[in-house]
């Protein structure tokens, strides 16, 4: 498979002149190195750098054997850092390196657009100063949950939510649909420099929770392998249980719906159709 080169801007402007190869693509490997696509190792071997926030040693090597100019920019997270910093860092390096005209693959774990900052950052940066930006899906934490938990967000309907913005924002559960909270490995957490939940943080969310569903709903701590060949964790709790719940920085937390779907008969009108017309959904 071969990769579409840039071709190079027409215009007078100086540093559009010096910048016009640049280019940044942004990749995600998945989970594991299991997970990554044929597209995206094209885009890694096309590359003159390969700026690498992987999960693991055995991604990376991966990564190096396709091409051995591999920048680590995880290293960045190490040290008594705030991960704002971290991410500040991390899109500083990306638009440094494709406005001085290099073809630039940054590569994240999982889908690099979902829960990260950084590759955000960068974009919006080189796309002000007109230095093409691709974004290529990757395989993420919840399209993992949704295949080892059975889990089909067609069923019920879905909520996705970081969980220390979920438990600041005043907004209304959906409890007749899935809830999905991103990070509650990190929940109340707020200095950004921990790797744990805030000293109150699970207790807190889980008085939130406590709001819609009852003491002994269950709901699930999930952590999908990072090697291929190993079986998810998947740690069943009722919500009274999440205070001292074992949670890490790559839990998810799954809260499956707590009531049934509310009918709104009163909508087909607006469809201009009757009850006896929904009969092709019997089965469904
Ligand atoms: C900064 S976000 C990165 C998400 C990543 N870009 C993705 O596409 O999955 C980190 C959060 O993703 C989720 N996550 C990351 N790795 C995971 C794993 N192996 N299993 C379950 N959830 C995971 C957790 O909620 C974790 O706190």
């Amino acid at each position: 498979m071969s990769v579409q080169t840039s071709q190079p801007n027409d215009t007078n402007s100086l540093k559009n002149s010096l910048t016009a190869q640049g280019r940044l693509t942004i990749v995600g490997c998945g989970l594991h190195p299991g997970h990554m696509t044929m597209e995206t190792e094209s885009h890694i071997k096309n590359a003159d750098i390969v700026l690498v926030v992987a999960p693991n040693p055995l991604s990376i090597q991966h990564i190096r054997q396709l091409n051995p100019n591999v920048e680590n920019l995880g290293l960045l997270y190490e040290g008594d850092v705030n991960r704002l910093q971290t991410y500040h860092l991390m899109a500083d390096r990306m638009v440094e390196l494709a406005s001085h005209g290099q073809n630039v693959c940054a590569i994240y774990y999982g889908h690099p657009g979902i829960f990260v900052l950084s590759t955000h950052m960068a974009r919006e940066q080189l796309e002000e100063a007109d230095i093409p930006v691709t974004m290529l899906p990757g395989i993420s934490a919840d399209a993992c949950l949704f295949a080892d938990l059975n889990l089909d967000p067609a069923t019920t309907g879905c909520q996705s939510y970081e969980a220390t913005q979920f438990l600041l924002s005043k907004r209304s559960i959906d409890t007749g649909a899935s809830l999905i909270l991103w990070q509650v490995g990190l929940v109340g957490e707020h200095t950004l420099k921990g790797q744990k939940p805030g000293k109150h943080g699970l207790a807190a969310l889980t008085k939130l929770l406590q709001q819609d569903y009852p003491d002994d709903h269950k709901m699930c701590i999930y952590e999908a392998p990072t090697l291929p060949g190993f079986a998810p964790h998947i740690d069943w709790i009722t919500l009274v249980e999440l205070p001292s719940a074992k949670v890490s920085s790559i839990s998810t937390l799954v809260i499956p719906p707590s009531s049934d779907l509310v009918f709104a008969k009163e909508r087909l009108t607006w469809l201009k159709i009757t009850n006896e017309d929904l009969s092709a959904w019997d089965d469904a």
